[in-house]
């Protein structure tokens, strides 16, 4: 039992330290079971939020019977954005309520998980970067995460003025909360399920350090000589160092981050005025009509704000792709050029041998040597054994692991804790997957693989009294940049016409600002403390694309959302497939390319009828998009004569999902592309075919007159059917004098 919970859960619990595990809060042990569920209604026929309030609490009571017992039961009314209320039902209550005419869709509150200096100089964000440092300060980055550490020198307002004239945003005051500057311009909180845990503080502060961490990557400003205990020294700083923050806490150490609250803040950003949101958050339902995140963004797409989400750290398993919605820019986690090492040594005397462990352990050893022991062999007693080989709790003797360090197979996140609880040194543990990632450890530790698990194992089989040691930690240089093992890969079980992720960035062991509120690991017994920390997953890639969004906007004030996301794709630096089988699944289009961003020639722009025009040519029915619009929409005024799928959206990417039953299936894909840089230009197009697919462009070259001219094209590919589960890949770019223009073509075999 203990073992196939600890091994199933293996990739959860290594995930700890950004991962909140999330259990329904809620317990059957009355009559009847109630859950929270949203509710939306139609389009808002007032602005007069209290009377949108009261319509709520009027639908409401014609299913609890009375008024007084609406008003009990409902946690929010969103009248900003949406027009919709979250409440405590029954399922039949629910039900009743889904039959009302006037609502248009009921579904069950949900509760979510969360899914760096050197990352900025790696993919080219110098300090000395240009900048517009006056549009800089009027955009304001919305971050829904776990809150945030206002005492943190990453939010010092240094030279910043008050915040923007159409910042309507507010700030408490909060139990707790040291309250804004003019670096944190909003700050709330959203908690609507009452289930508290001693740790959460109802009050923006971040007690998880993720929401710190994620922020300050987005907007920090510098600074300088930050490390974790020397490690990743250097200065720690934002995408945009003088852009404001506004922080959404929807995150809780008790339960996770609830649905209703993530579409209040949502709610809440949209009506602050926030330009840019950054939602490190995912697991919700594939369908663009049902997940919160997807709709709270279409929300914020149709007022101009672009948001910008994590992948999910599900990978490398095919389909684990999350936040796929066209109109959400989704971001993978790739690695840097740095990594963490631990030197290893194994006996004494004439015969060492000396291995590199992988992991971030800040301990200098105080002896030479110590005793090592092989899990298996500490066993409490002969039951306990097949769980001791992975030195899980309560299998080891503490007589036998004392003073000792102990080798761990498959160990979980925190076994250090397990080792170092009962008197141990600390664990040398082998690993097969995720040896990309340094876990950061709370005792002396550090992780192996296979084979160097083999040589430890026979080394200690082969000697009465083994002994090792494991050194601090140091920094080596490695090959980058590569997709993150952990990083969810497509394709995108939302659409086979949308290419997911768009985009990587560093995710990998980033240094950002953290909490003192929480040790670095988290972990039980941990003493280390520390103002900046690392941390791996796309959670902290999402804020490097977010941040740069926010630097594209600050030299592009006008430009959409779809421009942004346009600008950001088609300037990536494309990624190697040598070192990532799943392509462009696991890395979208590349590496994101930070000044290259804010001048990609062309654009691949989009407005909120062509989102719309897209859903249809999906399938949605006009009467489930009324969720995203309102009211419903009559889908066959929407779509394009002859279009299918692929050709429905102007989306800077292509993606063909090639047909089982056929020999050849043919793609066409029908772009508009906008001249933002200077006119008259000439962009010739060049094509890379993959082998075995023909892949033709009308016309070759577009010539242009003016600035923000539109000119068409169409994209034709013809592909052979091929093995299954292969992707092949090729691109398309426009080159003119100065600009490099390119859409990565991906073909997929289901
Ligand atoms: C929060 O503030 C209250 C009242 O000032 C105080 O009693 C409490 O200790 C504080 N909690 C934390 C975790 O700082
Ligand atoms: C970090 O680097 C700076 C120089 O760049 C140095 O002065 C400082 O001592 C270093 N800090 C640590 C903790 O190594
Ligand atoms: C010492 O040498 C023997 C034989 O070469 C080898 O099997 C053993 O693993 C070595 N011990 C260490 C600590 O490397
Ligand atoms: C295991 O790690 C060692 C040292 O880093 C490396 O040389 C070796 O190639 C690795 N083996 C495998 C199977 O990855
Ligand atoms: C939807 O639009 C089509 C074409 O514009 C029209 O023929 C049809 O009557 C409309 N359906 C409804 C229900 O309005
Ligand atoms: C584009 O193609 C035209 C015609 O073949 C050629 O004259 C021109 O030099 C090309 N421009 C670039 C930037 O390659």
């Amino acid at each position: 039992m203990i073992l196939q919970k600890h091994t199933r859960s293996f990739n959860l619990l290594w995930r700890l330290q950004l991962v909140l595990i999330l259990l329904s809060s809620t317990l059957a042990n009355g009559v009847e079971r109630k859950d929270f569920y949203i509710v939306f209604l139609g389009a808002h026929h007032t602005l007069n939020s209290d009377i949108i309030h009261e319509t709520h609490l009027n639908v409401l009571s014609s299913v609890k019977g009375s008024y007084l017992e609406a008003q009990e039961s409902m946690v929010y009314s969103y009248t900003n954005s949406f027009n919709a209320f979250a409440a405590k039902l029954s399922e039949n209550e629910a039900k009743k309520l889904s039959e009302m005419d006037e609502v248009l869709l009921v579904f069950r509150n949900q509760y979510r998980k969360l899914h760096t200096t050197r990352s900025w100089n790696f993919i080219g964000l110098p300090v000395t970067a240009k900048r517009r440092l006056q549009f800089e300060s009027d955009i304001v980055v919305g971050v829904l995460d776990t809150g945030i550490t206002p005492e943190s020198q990453s939010f010092k307002d240094d030279g910043l003025s008050p915040p923007p004239a159409k910042w309507k945003g507010s700030c408490g005051p909060f139990a707790n909360f040291s309250g804004c500057n003019n670096k944190i311009i909003g700050a709330k909180y959203f908690k609507a399920d009452g289930n508290s845990d001693p740790s959460d503080i109802l009050s923006p502060i971040d007690v998880l350090g993720h929401g710190t961490h994620t922020a300050s990557t987005a907007a920090g400003t510098l600074v300088p000589k930050a490390s974790l205990f020397g490690l990743a020294n250097g200065t720690a700083r934002g995408a945009v160092p003088s852009a404001r923050l506004a922080i959404y806490k929807v995150c809780w150490t008790s339960s996770g981050c609830a649905d209703m609250d993530i579409l209040a803040a949502f709610d809440a950003a949209i009506h602050d005025g926030v330009d840019i949101i950054s939602i490190s958050i995912g697991g919700g339902d594939p369908s663009y009509v049902v997940d919160v995140i997807s709709i709270g963004s279409f929300f914020a797409v149709s007022k101009g704000i672009l948001t910008v989400a994590s992948a999910g750290n599900d990978g490398p398993d095919m389909a684990t792709v999350t936040n796929t919605a066209p109109w959400i820019v989704t971001v993978a986690a790739s690695g840097i050029d740095r990594a963490f090492r631990s030197t290893v040594i194994l006996g004494s005397g004439k015969n060492v041998s000396v291995m590199q462990g992988i992991g971030v352990s800040s301990f200098n050893p105080k002896q030479k040597q110590y005793p090592l022991i092989n899990g298996v062999n500490a066993a409490l007693n002969s039951e306990a054994k097949e769980y001791a080989r992975y030195c899980f709790g309560g299998s080891l003797d503490p007589n036998k692991v004392k003073g000792k360090l102990v080798y761990c197979k498959l160990g979980t996140y925190g076994t250090e804790a397990i080792v170092k609880e009962i008197g141990g040194i600390g664990a040398i543990i082998e690993r097969q997957r995720y040896l990309d990632v340094a876990q950061v450890f709370m005792a002396p530790a550090t992780i192996v693989n296979m084979s160097l698990g083999h040589t430890i194992t026979s080394y200690i089989h082969s000697t009465r009294s083994p002994s090792a040691v494991i050194y601090k930690t140091h920094e080596i240089r490695k090959p980058a940049p590569f997709a993150a093992s952990f990083s969810s890969r497509g394709p995108n079980p939302g659409s086979q016409n949308i290419l997911k992720p768009d985009i990587a960035a560093p995710g990998i062991n980033i240094l950002a600002s953290y909490t003192l509120r929480r040790s670095i690991t988290g972990l039980k017994g941990d003493t280390q403390f520390s103002k900046f920390n690392l941390l791996s997953g796309t959670s902290m890639a999402c804020p490097h694309v977010a941040g740069v969004a926010a630097y594209v906007k600050s030299f592009h004030p006008d430009w959409t959302p779809a421009a942004i996301r346009s600008a950001i794709i088609t300037t990536a630096k494309p990624m190697s497939k040598k070192m990532n089988n799943e392509a462009e699944f696991a890395y979208g289009s590349g590496q994101l390319s930070p000044t290259r961003a804010l001048t990609p020639g062309l654009i691949y722009d989009m407005d909120h009828f062509g989102y719309i025009q897209f859903l249809c040519h999906e399938g949605y029915s006009g009467a489930t998009l009324s969720v995203l619009l309102g009211s419903p929409v009559n889908c066959s005024s929407y779509l394009l004569p002859g279009a299918i799928g692929h050709d429905a959206i102007n989306y800077p990417t292509m993606q063909l999902i090639l047909k089982s039953n056929k020999d050849t299936t043919i793609g066409v894909f029908k772009r508009t592309v906008t001249n933002v840089g200077l006119g008259p230009t000439i962009y010739n197009a060049t094509i890379k075919s993959p082998k075995g697919v023909e892949i033709t462009v009308k016309p070759t070259s577009l010539i242009f007159s003016h600035t923000m001219q539109k000119k068409n094209f169409i994209l034709m590919v013809k592909a052979k059917s091929m093995a299954s589960m292969k992707i092949i890949s090729g691109s398309l770019i426009w080159r003119n004098s100065v600009y490099y223009v390119r859409s990565p073509i991906v073909i997929y075999s289901p």
